[in-house]
């Protein structure tokens, strides 16, 4: 395993449509695996792939709840209720909190690392953060729809990538 360089806003690998995976290969759990330790190791709630550079549709979500750490090829919302308004940022955008709208509970299906389907029905953090990084699959990122920004991190130290 390995901690992966994870892309900041301004890198346009953040911007593509990443790609259906067709395979799941010993290099794309070990990818995974890279995944989990990286946002570990940022401390983070989730990772698309896109954010260390990989345009594939791979995230890895960790609510620290009941689901536990979930890794998941080829994610896609299929139910959506309720919408909420939530605080949110993400490890593109170290120095960045907004306040974003989502849905208050969804219904993902995905492929799990055994090559079979899930299906996890979520609410809270963790639906809020499944909806963020499916979102990254899609160039999308959670700026594009924050309400409003609510303050600039001072604590974090800026590694100039930006
Ligand atoms: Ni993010």
């Amino acid at each position: 395993m390995a901690i992966r360089i994870i892309r900041k806003s301004g890198d346009p690998v953040l911007r593509g449509i990443s790609r259906e995976v067709k395979e799941i290969t010993p290099q794309l759990l070990a990818l995974l695996d890279d995944m989990v330790e990286t946002m570990n190791d940022a401390e983070g709630v989730g990772l698309a792939a896109p954010q260390v550079g990989i345009s594939k549709r791979l995230i890895v979500v960790d609510a620290r709840d009941e689901h536990g750490l979930l890794k998941l090829v080829n994610p896609v919302i299929v139910n959506r209720q309720g919408r909420d308004i939530v605080v949110e940022g993400c490890l593109s955008f170290p120095s960045l909190v907004g306040e974003v709208e989502r849905d208050s509970q969804v219904t993902v299906k995905a492929l799990g690392t055994d090559g079979k389907q899930l299906e996890i029905c979520a609410c809270g953090l963790l639906s809020q953060a499944l909806q963020h990084e499916i979102d990254h699959l899609d160039g999308i990122l959670f700026v594009d729809h924050a309400i409003r920004f609510i303050e600039e991190k001072k604590d974090e130290k800026k590694d100039g990538q930006d």
